[in-house]
């Protein structure tokens, strides 16, 4: 297949799978680029200004804000969906330009606050679907809230074999509330180019130079991924310059990341529908005084967030369960993650967001993606060690 040819089948298979236009999709390396065509495009037609986001995110998330030259501005979470579900009117201002509606691990929850305070001030909705390609929040009747959503098939999502890969989809009906932001984003967008030969050769070693440093032992493993990523071997989920606010310039896919990607879709049923009985079994059996469950888990899930009383106890159980095989996670600790190299140039101070801060500390990511004897042996480590 060829490059446009493969593109197309992302863009239709897409479009199929959400009852979508396969014309309204844009396919681009890693979401982080798609998003950063979509702020440079708000700052050219509405100017610079703030962007509210979440900083319970991950570090190439803010990235796209800030390499526009827009300011992000930290919204706290709602404790039970683990992202902003309102925000307080103090942080809105005339030069407040969009606001990011986050569904973390695939909390979509109910968002329509967010949607109506978007509309009724005039600021670009952009979602990021990130953890949970191809869903959308939609009203009742199905129409999809959001200006823009973006969705990414990068290093620990949902499809666990493509590694690469970003689709943004650019709601129709922005055209009808600002033709001229809608067409420069789909302008911007649509001028992404395929990467060079370099590029093009670390997103088709991925797989064996990752998995060379993966055997590594544990004490070599820092040293020896900096020194692939200097040798221009691995390229990595996010670079050490993307701790300091930057970014590489935005690219589109290619046939190999596209073919992947089609490989994977074809699966997407089967593997929403064991990440969605595996948060059935967690809901179900896992109880221990130790940890706390949230109230709102039943979608498919990327990964089942439990929240200890503290954060000792939340990296006992983490160094219990990785020592026993599993690979968990601890989303998004610390904040921005991996964290900024200065606080200041992602203008966030942790008096900023309280809630964030507190759970952040304290929360562990269960694998949803396992066979479920998989998710019965966590159940059971997790429930007795505790
Ligand atoms: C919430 C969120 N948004 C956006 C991104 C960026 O996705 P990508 O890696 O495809 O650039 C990530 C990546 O981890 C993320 O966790």
């Amino acid at each position: 297949m060829s490059f446009e040819e493969s593109s197309k089948a992302v863009r239709q298979k897409l479009a199929k799978l959400t009852d979508t236009d396969p014309n309204d999709w844009y396919l681009c390396l890693k979401a982080r680029f798609g998003a950063a065509q979509v702020f440079n495009a708000l700052r050219d037609i509405k100017g610079y200004g703030e962007v509210i986001t979440t900083p319970y995110t991950c570090i190439t998330a803010i990235n796209p804000i800030l390499t526009a030259g827009l300011k992000p501005v930290y919204a706290d979470i709602d404790k039970e969906f683990l992202s902003t579900t309102s925000i307080k009117s103090s942080l809105i201002h005339p030069r407040t330009r969009a606001i990011v509606m986050q569904h973390t691990l695939g909390m979509i929850g109910d968002k329509t606050n967010l949607a109506k305070l978007a509309e009724d001030r005039n600021l670009l909705l952009v979602e990021d679907s990130a953890h949970c390609v191809t869903r959308f929040a939609r009203t009742k009747g199905g129409r999809i809230l959001a200006d823009i959503s973006i969705h990414s098939f990068g290093v620990e999502k949902v499809l666990t074999t493509t590694k690469f890969g970003g689709a943004i989809y650019v709601n129709p009906s922005l055209k009808k509330k600002n033709k001229e932001l809608y067409e420069e984003i789909c302008v911007k967008l649509g001028q992404l180019k395929e990467p060079g030969h370099l590029l093009n050769l670390r997103v088709k070693t991925y797989r064996f130079h990752n998995g060379v440093l993966q055997r590594m032992p544990q004490f070599i493993k820092p040293g020896f991924r900096s020194i692939q990523i200097k040798l221009g071997l691995l390229e990595p989920a996010i670079y050490p310059f993307e701790q300091d606010g930057q970014q590489d310039e935005p690219k589109n896919t290619n046939t190999f990341v596209n073919e992947k990607i089609l490989e994977s879709l074809a699966k997407l049923k089967m593997n929403y529908t064991r990440r969605e009985s595996n948060v059935e079994q967690y809901n179900k059996h896992m109880n221990s005084e130790h940890f706390e469950k949230l109230s709102h888990l039943y979608e498919p899930l990327l990964a089942y967030p439990i929240l200890f009383k503290n954060q000792q106890k939340a990296q006992e159980a983490y160094e219990m369960l990785t020592s026993s095989g599993y690979f968990i996670r601890r989303w998004y600790y610390p904040l921005i993650y991996p964290g900024p190299k200065s606080l200041k140039r992602y203008y966030y101070k942790p008096e900023m967001a309280p809630i964030a801060e507190d759970i952040a500390s304290r929360v562990l990511c269960l694998p949803t993606d396992l066979p479920a004897i998989e998710t019965q042996k966590i159940i059971k480590l997790i429930s007795q060690d505790a």
